[in-house]
């Protein structure tokens, strides 16, 4: 569906009734990552998977920056009359989950960090995504996700499950250079979260892929023994895509996760 908020319309793929579960997705996707959390949803919870500004069917915001996407987020909720939300972020959706808990705290009930990292771009990465805006903006989309792919995916899933590859790398093929250029914009100025996990108040799920090298597994464990009382769920044969490496694993840790938060924290 589209849903026309106060910053432009976004796209979102929802399903369920109950508690609002939102579901954000990394670069370069889109929101059918999440489609297959979305089969899933155990009664009581309300998924949204939105796509990001300019990705998907979602305009995009002048100003690309994880502040502006935040305050976009907020603009989802109030058009959705959410007082508050689960907020999951996957690698990049992991920096707005970041960036939507210091700009609007108590609109988050809960935290799911998957395959991301709280720390700013090293020099090193900045030269690293200027070098893949060049090769978006003169080979396009396709050139992108073809460096990407191998990264993308674990191990496992290359040598054992090639329709999920197939599947990642057309999602990746699909998404707009704007949509591409400006998420590195945004990647390689957003803010060190590091500072963040200490300020973290609310349940929190760190989940990783243990065969993820773009966000590996030390990452969570240092965000997990940053963050005061939250858990962190390792997840075999999977790498940065988990949520859909390994769904089955991932679904029963993400909801028995929501479901706990449910039963033991005000709405
Ligand atoms: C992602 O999956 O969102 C990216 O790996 C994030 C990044 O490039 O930092």
């Amino acid at each position: 569906m589209i849903v026309h908020t106060a910053l432009g319309d976004v796209g979102v793929d929802a399903t369920g009734e109950g508690a609002p579960l939102v579901l954000l997705h990394g670069f370069p996707h889109d929101r059918s990552l999440w489609a297959p959390q979305l089969a899933a949803a155990p009664p009581g919870v309300r998924v949204l998977a939105p796509d990001l500004p300019g990705f998907g069917e979602s305009a995009s915001l002048a100003d690309a920056s994880f502040d502006a996407w935040a305050d976009g987020l907020a603009g989802l909720l109030d058009a959705l009359r959410m007082e508050r939300a689960i907020v999951g972020g996957l690698s990049m959706g992991g920096y707005l989950a970041f960036a939507f808990w210091r700009r609007h705290p108590e609109r988050v009930r809960a935290l799911v960090l998957v395959d991301t990292r709280p720390g700013a771009d090293s020099d090193e990465s900045r030269a690293n995504r200027r070098a893949l805006q060049g090769l978006a903006r003169a080979e396009g989309a396709a050139a992108v996700a073809d460096r990407m792919i191998t990264g993308m995916v674990g191990r496992t899933t290359r040598e054992r499950r090639p329709v999920v590859v197939a599947t990642v790398n057309a999602m990746m093929r699909r998404v707009s250079i704007p949509a591409i250029t400006d998420a590195l914009d945004a990647m390689m100025e957003r803010e060190d979260s590091t500072p963040t996990l200490g300020t973290i108040r609310v349940p929190t799920l760190v989940m990783c892929g243990e065969e993820d090298v773009l966000t590996p597994v030390s990452e969570s464990r240092a965000m997990h023994a940053a963050i005061v009382g939250s858990s962190l769920a390792l997840i075999p044969g999977a790498g940065h895509v988990s949520n859909i490496e390994a769904p089955e694993v991932f679904n029963g840790l993400l909801y028995g996760f929501t479901l706990a938060t449910i039963r033991g924290t005000p709405s």
